[in-house]
């Protein structure tokens, strides 16, 4: 099924956010935390804020210090057109807000946003005629709201984050990154014995998710997780918890600043809801 959404859809969805995140935690034992306190974890996460903003990074330490307003990245736009493959390996751009340290010196020179905004694929980061300083060094944010009005319009949607589902996008082809920017060598296949998802989780009923590294392998790479954030081996990574993805970590890292974030339990535990009574 595709939804389209409507101006009025939106209106609604926005409207019907908050209360998401009430969360009762009755019944079976086996749970890795004490469930008062998950619970308590639980109810830290963040309410959805508004569908354009999620995902946007901004970098200021280095345009701060020269004088210039600060770049507001959108990963929204950009990820329609790329998989995360392409900046966060190939470019090299890291999965952390402001640790790529971006110089003006190295984008000229054709590194990071200068891979592509060269006046041939984007528009340049380069001084001339017509100056575009201003589309990155944002003093305001009103026109990319506008853009991402637009941009959403036709796409399928979810309840969080961009309000988007990527990855019913990506399955039925309404976004088609390249998975490549310079054709350099080819991408491995995908190795045929982890087709089958994953079960991870604990014993309890309540944890049972399924991990598809066919669906990630979309996207990203084998060394997005292994080893920084899991180890090659089912059940192995320590701590790995419901309350350190909440806090960022493992599943977190991604699934609460990109990709679906945590709100959207059901995503992950296709037998929870995402009200009061899962
Ligand atoms: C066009 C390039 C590009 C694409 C495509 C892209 N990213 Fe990023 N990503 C960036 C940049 C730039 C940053 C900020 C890096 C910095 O501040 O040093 C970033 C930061 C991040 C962060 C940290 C955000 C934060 O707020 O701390 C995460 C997580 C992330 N990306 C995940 C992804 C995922 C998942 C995908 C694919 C769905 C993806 N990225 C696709 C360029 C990209
Ligand atoms: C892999 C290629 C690629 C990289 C890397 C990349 N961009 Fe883009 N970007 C594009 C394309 C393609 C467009 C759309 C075409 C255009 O507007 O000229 C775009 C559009 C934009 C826009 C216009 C508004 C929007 O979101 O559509 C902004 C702002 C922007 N990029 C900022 C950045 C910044 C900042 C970086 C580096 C941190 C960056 N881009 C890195 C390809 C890239
Ligand atoms: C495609 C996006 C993009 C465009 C276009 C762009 N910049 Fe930047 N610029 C960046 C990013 C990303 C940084 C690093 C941000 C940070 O860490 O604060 C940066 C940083 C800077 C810095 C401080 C860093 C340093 O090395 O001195 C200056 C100065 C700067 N830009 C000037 C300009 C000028 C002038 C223009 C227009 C001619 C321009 N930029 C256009 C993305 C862009
Ligand atoms: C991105 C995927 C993802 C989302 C979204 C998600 N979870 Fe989890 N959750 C997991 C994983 C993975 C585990 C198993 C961790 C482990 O091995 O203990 C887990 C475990 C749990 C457990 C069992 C805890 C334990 O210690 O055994 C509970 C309860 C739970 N999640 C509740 C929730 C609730 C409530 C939400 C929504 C607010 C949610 N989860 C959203 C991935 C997710
Ligand atoms: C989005 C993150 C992610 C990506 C990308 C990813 N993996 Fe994994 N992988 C996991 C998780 C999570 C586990 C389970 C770890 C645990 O339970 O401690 C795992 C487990 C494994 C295992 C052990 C499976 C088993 O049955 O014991 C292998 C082998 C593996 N990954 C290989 C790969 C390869 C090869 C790639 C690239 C094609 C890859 N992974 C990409 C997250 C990822
Ligand atoms: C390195 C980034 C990254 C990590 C780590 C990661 N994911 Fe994802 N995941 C993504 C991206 C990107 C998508 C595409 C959908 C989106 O962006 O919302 C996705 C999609 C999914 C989907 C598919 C949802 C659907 O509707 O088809 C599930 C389920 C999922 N992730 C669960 C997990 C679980 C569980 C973990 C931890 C074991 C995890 N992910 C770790 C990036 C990541």
């Amino acid at each position: 099924m595709k939804v389209t959404r409507t101006k009025t859809m939106k209106r609604l969805m926005l409207r019907a956010l908050p209360p998401v995140l009430i969360v009762l935690l009755i019944g079976s034992g086996g749970l890795a935390m004490d469930r008062g306190e998950l619970a308590k974890v639980l109810k830290t996460i963040p309410p959805n804020g508004p569908f354009w903003k999620y995902g946007n990074v901004v970098m200021r330490a280095k345009s701060r210090k020269a004088g210039m307003a600060p770049v507001v990245f959108a990963h929204w736009s950009h990820r329609s057109r790329y998989t995360c493959r392409v900046c966060h390996q190939e470019l090299g751009f890291s999965m952390r807000q402001g640790d790529t340290g971006i110089t003006r010196r190295e984008y000229l020179a054709g590194k990071y946003c200068g891979a592509c905004h060269n006046g041939t694929i984007a528009f340049s980061v380069k001084e001339g005629p017509r100056q575009n300083c201003k589309k990155c060094h944002m003093e305001n944010t009103k026109d990319l709201e506008k853009q991402f009005a637009t941009f959403s319009d036709n796409l399928p949607m979810s309840t969080f984050g961009n309000g988007i589902d990527w990855a019913y996008a990506l399955r039925e082809g309404s976004v088609k990154p390249a998975n490549m920017l310079n054709n350099a060598g080819d991408a491995f296949d995908f190795p045929e014995k982890l087709r089958k998802p994953l079960k991870l989780g604990t014993s309890s009923p309540r944890s049972d998710v399924s991990f598809s590294h066919e669906e990630h392998f979309a996207e990203l790479d084998c060394s997005s997780c292994h080893p920084d954030i899991f180890n090659i081996k089912q059940k192995s990574t320590a701590s790995f918890t419901m309350d350190a993805n909440i806090y960022g970590s493992f599943c977190g890292a991604c699934h609460m600043l990109v990709a679906f974030p945590m709100n959207d339990c059901k995503r992950c535990h296709r037998s929870m809801s995402n009200s009061a009574d899962y």
